[in-house]
């Protein structure tokens, strides 16, 4: 089976800097090596060109970089869809959250619609220019993909929208704005809370979280918000929130995703070295990478 990486260096959906290097933290925690190591045939495309803010002058001010974000989302669209093509998987590296837009978009073209998508997340992602207290677009692409938002969001690539309800399942969420929760409700998209997990444990959240997102699916798109994960075990995060998976937790979930076989395409995000500490962060991101694509202790 082939992986193929794609590195999507930007910190243009949210408001601290760092992200950016969030691919090359990823990389330099062995990426390519560790999937090599468990049989793979990996390839790394690079990553894509983002300007910098800093050279940048923003021209809509209530959604921060809006003309930068679709463009970059618009062309990781393009290069997940052919990666897919090609019958590779591809593992896409953030960078903010906002690249989901792109990445969603691009597999869900590939796989022609009725995709499922497992979104792990301390945050919502279901903020639209209307409810957005921030202005930070990566607190908006589960709403996008779901056809909530302004249009350069929602209506990158020719489906839309790119997700159902029925099939879309959060997992990990603690931090939930008031006009955002109005939109989870009335969309009808599935979530198990910090609260679910607790009560239920890891492994019934994801076993029911599998069969809602890949029931009747032609595939299952995995993003993984290092923030789902407790900063205890993910400090270098833009937006961390206290109370998420633990180290087996984050772990199990990953496991038993890779037995089910079902996740297509995955993005990797929101992993910034500049707040973390020996690139811890980074190699979270690697082990969870490795167990959902097959690491086994025996
Ligand atoms: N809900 C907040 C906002 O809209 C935070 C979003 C955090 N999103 C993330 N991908 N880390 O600004
Ligand atoms: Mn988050
Ligand atoms: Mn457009
Ligand atoms: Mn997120």
């Amino acid at each position: 089976k082939s992986l193929r990486v794609i590195g999507v260096p930007s910190d243009l959906g949210q408001g601290r800097r760092g992200v950016d290097m969030g691919p090359s933290a990823i990389r330099y925690a062995g990426l390519s090596e560790k999937l090599e190591a468990l049989g793979y045939d990996v390839k790394d495309l690079g990553n894509l060109s983002v300007a910098q803010p800093e050279s940048r002058v923003q021209g809509d001010v209530k959604l921060k970089y809006l003309t930068q974000v679709h463009a970059i989302c618009d062309e990781l669209r393009g290069m997940v869809a052919q990666v897919m093509a090609d019958n590779a998987f591809p593992i896409v590296l953030g960078g903010d959250h906002s690249l989901a837009i792109g990445s969603v978009a691009g597999a869900a073209e590939a796989l022609g619609g009725e995709m499922g998508c497992i979104w792990f997340d301390a945050h919502g992602d279901m903020n639209t220019d209307e409810t957005t207290p921030s202005g930070n677009i990566h607190g908006m692409p589960l709403a996008a993909s779901l056809g909530y938002g302004h249009d350069d969001l929602t209506r990158i690539g020719s489906l839309f929208p790119k997700l159902k309800p029925e099939r879309v399942v959060l997992v990990g969420a603690r931090s939930i704005d008031p006009l955002e929760r109005e939109l989870i409700a009335k969309s009808g998209m599935h979530v198990f809370t910090m609260a679910d997990v607790d009560e239920l444990g890891m492994s019934t959240v994801m076993r029911r979280a599998i069969e809602i997102a890949s029931s009747g699916a032609s595939g299952v798109h995995l993003s993984v918000d290092l923030d789902a994960l407790d900063p205890m075990y993910a400090p270098g995060v833009g937006t961390p929130v206290h109370g998420g998976f633990t180290y087996r937790e984050g772990h199990l979930a990953m496991e038993l995703l890779a037995s089910a076989g079902c996740v297509t395409s995955v993005d990797v995000v929101e992993v910034n070295p500049i707040l973390d500490s020996e690139n811890r962060t980074g190699k979270m991101a690697v082990e969870l990478l490795s167990s959902l694509l097959g690491l086994t202790v025996i």
